[in-house]
């Protein structure tokens, strides 16, 4: 039986355009300092008109698939933790799948805000140890940029767009992750949310009109929960690896402000030089934040095989997460894997598929 869940790929996609922190002085009353100093961001990356979440996961699931060699018929489970997804069905992780080519994999949409990832992760890791798979992707993906209003100065300077994944694979060997931490209060689900476009509050002229399609948030409410649950989160997720904070090599946190971070730091006594940080560069891309900050700290050779990680979010919900990590990397493969080509057969196979469908459909339509 497999009994661990290991890291072996990782791969990113951020959008071309960059909007500065000038640049939203320019739509609406704020400034570059004010954004630095109580955030510490300064740019954001905006997703273009042809982009989405599935075709930024797709691009992280392929670079990810890539970093661990690992076929896209391999792949038997997809999750795609969003809070911007295509549609609210089909789910953005079936355009995934399709998309890549993973023909043996089933996919479904994590739905947890900003800590989706973490929880992804998690069911990715139980249903690898549990032995029901043995290969999946975990992929975080947002287009914030089409949720949020641009005459909210309070919200519109946080969030950018952008996707991470990764590669998880089963193995005897121990490592991977080894603890986790998952928590919701549901009673604070109001101070992050979304009002309209449910089933609670249909879209009408009237939603629309009065702005409930745009994030509303309480920022000083969200605030205090984050600096205390993030400090809280990696404490436990630590003690149920058996570790002690000392032991702890890294820790890539959800990138929403880096006073929050900076607060999680000071709370558990560590340096930041233990944190990532690349909040400046990509604003809160949600749930996408902590693969994007794993990828470029693995491309600066931040980290190495055995380092042990501690991966920390919160969010909307609200709900928070961490999982404890013992860093992998892939496993070694024989032959190299033409991704181009796997993605060119992925584009016909679904193009077949649907001209198919649509002859079917003529047949039995004539016939009925
Ligand atoms: C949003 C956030 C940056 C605001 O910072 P803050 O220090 O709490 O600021 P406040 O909300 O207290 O506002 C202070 C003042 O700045 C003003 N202000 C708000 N946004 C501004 C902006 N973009 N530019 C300039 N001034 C701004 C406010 O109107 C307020 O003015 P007032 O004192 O005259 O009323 C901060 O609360 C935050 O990061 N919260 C967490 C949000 C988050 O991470 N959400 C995602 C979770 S996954």
């Amino acid at each position: 039986m497999t009994l661990y869940a290991h890291i072996t790929g990782w791969g990113m996609s951020a959008p071309e355009k960059v909007l500065t922190n000038d640049d939203l002085a320019q739509m609406v009353d704020t400034n570059d300092e004010w954004i630095r100093d109580r955030t510490g961001i300064e740019r954001r990356h905006i997703a273009a008109p042809e982009e989405s979440s599935a075709s930024l996961g797709a691009e992280a699931a392929i670079r990810a698939l890539k970093v661990a060699n690992l076929h896209p018929r391999d792949v038997d489970l997809i999750i795609c933790s969003t809070s911007s997804p295509q549609h609210i069905f089909p789910a953005t992780a079936s355009v995934i799948q399709d998309r890549i080519g993973a023909i043996n994999a089933g996919a479904f949409d994590l739905l947890a805000a900003c800590t989706g990832f973490i929880f992804a992760m998690n069911m990715a890791t139980q249903a690898i140890r549990g032995g029901a798979i043995r290969n999946a992707i975990v992929i975080g993906a947002e287009t914030l940029s089409r949720l949020v209003d641009w005459n909210d100065r309070t919200t519109c300077i946080l969030f950018g767009d952008g996707a991470g994944a990764f590669v998880l694979q089963g193995s005897d060997e121990p490592g991977g992750v080894i603890s986790s931490v998952m928590r919701s209060d549901g009673s604070g689900g109001d101070l992050l949310c979304l009002p309209a476009g449910g089933s609670a509050m249909p879209a009408t002229p009237q939603t629309i009109a009065d702005g409930l399609h745009y994030i509303q948030m309480n920022g000083r409410e969200v605030f205090r929960f984050a600096t205390r649950v993030m400090a809280n989160a990696s404490r436990e997720v630590v003690d149920r690896a058996g570790l002690q904070l000392e032991d702890i090599d890294l820790i890539i946190p959800h990138q929403a402000n880096l006073r929050i971070i900076d607060a999680a730091a000071r709370g558990l006594k560590l340096p930041m030089e233990k944190f990532i940080v690349n909040l400046q560069e990509y604003g809160n891309t949600s749930t996408a934040s902590i693969p994007i900050a794993t990828v470029e700290a693995a491309e600066a050779g931040r980290l190495r095989r055995d380092d042990k990680i501690v991966f920390v979010g919160f969010g909307g919900g609200l709900t928070w997460g961490a999982v404890t990590v013992i860093w992998t990397g892939p496993f070694p493969s024989a032959k190299p894997i033409n991704f181009q080509q796997q993605r060119r057969l992925a584009r016909i196979r679904s193009w077949l598929r649907r001209l198919v469908r649509f002859l079917e459909g003529l047949i039995w339509g004539r016939r009925g």
